[in-house]
């Protein structure tokens, strides 16, 4: 008996050791951690509980047989971070330089499945040179099986990647079926195509760093949702987004301990709006003051900075943000803010999580780089999610709410539950001064009547009481109590139902 405890002893320190200790020591090296101490760092101590240590691969091409390491390149299980169950593949680059074979492939998709069964998220750390080559269409097939289930379960349980060394060609898609990826900086690339087939057939000169790396994809494609320094932090913070999600798409978000009374009043917020209307001012601070604990996850905060998203908590409960930023762009509505908001907004409505919309926008971006580029359908997907999203919904107009751009940013229309507004918002088909000009053309060679004309738009439109007269918006909440507003009104809406028309699923314009 002692000898076959032994043996199991034996073989697991051999699935353990990985690729050996020279290619750990050269991920080391590379500033990355091995795939087992990532998910050390990722989970609570002791608390992961592997599947499948001793799958191997069964290929007998390119000499195959002769080297059938331990795992096949994959550590999958569950484990739990600050208590709560997760899923999680963790891919191992010292073996087989982490790719994709049938049985890495089939290991990947159990613990999916049980993910989607059980109802918890699942986590992937992504390292891997891709489909095994001496495998071919078996690890296509792999891949196949792998994005099925990243459909089947989008929506129903949270999907998070972490992308910590290459990840490239076909293999990119499943992280980009996920609700979040997060990157390292320096150390993982994404792209569909690398630089010597982008050499080749564009003849563009570009690194790995520059096609696909942290700073590209957090900047200029959105692909990824924030980059991180190294492996450790970026660990630490899918731990801290974990705390923020639900489990699945029935269960509620998770409810921490506060201890930031919901009566707090702000008296800095009566004149965190300027005087100036074309002046900007930071939303970020309404956001950090309306928080718990000013505690805010944001998510996308490179990319279309006029547009904020990110998860705050209010009486302990998860609540997603959307605010405009007039910081930038004078916080307009353009292509990319309307596709990351409407983006963030289907992933709480996915997940069951309030959203809060603070709004100040003075409309859509204008041009032509705007129209060619197809404003209308996705400024249509922000529209279009605010819409169907049955959550609860809680809108605070601090400043301008012009046009189309009012009606989008949930406004009571869309079916907001609370629509509050500032005293200093403007609820208008536009500002005063382009109001004017169109409707009074003709005395635009007369500076002074054009004043008096801008003055009297401005009297009786530039202000939040004409919308309030029709029920628009339901009360003028004075800037400093909008932490107490807010989560009262969240307070009052945690038994809401609401429905939507049945259909197979809808036809969001993509
Ligand atoms: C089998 C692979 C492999 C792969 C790497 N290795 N990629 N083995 N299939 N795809 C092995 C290497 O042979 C090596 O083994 C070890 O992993 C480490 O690789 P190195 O090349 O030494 O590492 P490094 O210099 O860091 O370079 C990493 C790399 C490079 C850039 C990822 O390995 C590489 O270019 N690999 C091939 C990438 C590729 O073309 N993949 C297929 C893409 S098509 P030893 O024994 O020497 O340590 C694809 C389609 C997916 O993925 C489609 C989905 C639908």
């Amino acid at each position: 008996m002692k000898d076959i405890l032994n043996e199991l002893e034996a073989r697991r320190r051999d699935a353990r050791l990985g690729g050996g200790e020279k290619r750990v020591a050269a991920q080391h090296a590379k500033g990355k951690l091995t795939a087992r101490e990532r998910i050390e760092l990722l989970l609570d101590d002791d608390s992961f509980e592997e599947f499948d240590m001793f799958v191997a691969h069964r290929c007998t091409d390119f000499g195959m047989e002769g080297s059938r390491p331990y795992g096949d390149g994959v550590v999958t299980g569950w484990g739990t971070i600050n208590g709560r169950q997760v899923y999680v593949f963790s891919q191992d680059f010292t073996v087989l330089g982490g790719s994709v074979s049938e049985t890495h492939g089939q290991k990947i998709c159990k613990i999916m499945d049980m993910a989607i069964q059980n109802g918890a998220p699942v986590i992937g750390i992504n390292d891997s040179g891709g489909a095994r080559i001496q495998e071919g269409v078996d690890s296509l097939a792999a891949y196949g099986e792998v994005f099925h289930r990243n459909v089947l379960a989008s929506g129903v349980v949270p999907q998070i990647s972490l992308i910590m060394g290459p990840c490239a060609g076909g293999a990119v898609y499943s992280p980009a079926m996920t609700d979040f990826i997060f990157m390292v900086r320096d150390s993982s690339y994404m792209f569909v195509t690398g630089p010597d087939v982008v050499k080749t057939v564009t003849n563009e000169v570009v690194t790995a760093e520059e096609l696909g790396g942290a700073g590209t994809h957090t900047r200029k494609s959105s692909v990824a949702d924030a980059a991180f320094e190294n492996d450790v932090e970026a660990l630490t913070e899918v731990r801290r987004l974990v705390d923020f999600l639900p489990q699945n798409n029935r269960a509620k978000p998770p409810v921490r301990p506060f201890f930031d009374s919901p009566e707090r009043l702000e008296p800095s917020l009566d004149t965190l709006v300027p005087d100036n209307p074309n002046m900007p001012y930071d939303m970020r601070e309404l956001i950090l003051k309306t928080a718990d604990e000013g505690d805010f996850y944001e998510i996308q905060e490179e990319f279309a900075k006029n547009i904020i998203t990110g998860f705050i908590r209010l009486e302990g409960r998860t609540v997603g943000v959307v605010a405009n930023q007039p910081m930038v762009l004078a916080g307009c509505l353009d292509i990319e803010s309307s596709r990351k908001g409407a983006r963030f907004v289907r992933f709480c409505d996915c997940f069951e999580i309030p959203l809060l919309t603070f709004v100040d926008v003075p409309g859509f971006l204008p041009g032509t780089t705007q129209e060619y580029g197809g404003v209308i359908k996705h400024g249509a997907k922000l529209l279009y999610a605010y819409a169907e999203a049955t959550v609860p919904k809680v809108t605070v107009i601090t400043r301008k709410a012009y046009g189309g751009a009012y009606v989008v940013m949930s406004s009571k229309h869309l079916r907001g539950d609370f629509n509050y507004a500032w005293p200093t918002s403007e609820v208008a088909v536009m500002g005063a001064k382009g109001a004017t000009e169109i409707l009074y053309r003709s005395e635009l060679g007369d500076p002074d009547k054009i004043a008096a004309r801008t003055k009297d738009y401005e009297d009786r439109f530039a202000n939040p009481f004409v919308a309030a007269e029709r029920g628009f918006i339901d009360e003028v909440i004075m800037p400093h109590s909008t932490r107490r507003r807010v989560a009262r009104a969240f307070a009052s809406l945690r038994n809401k139902t609401a429905t939507v028309p049945w259909k197979k699923h809808d036809n969001i314009p993509l």
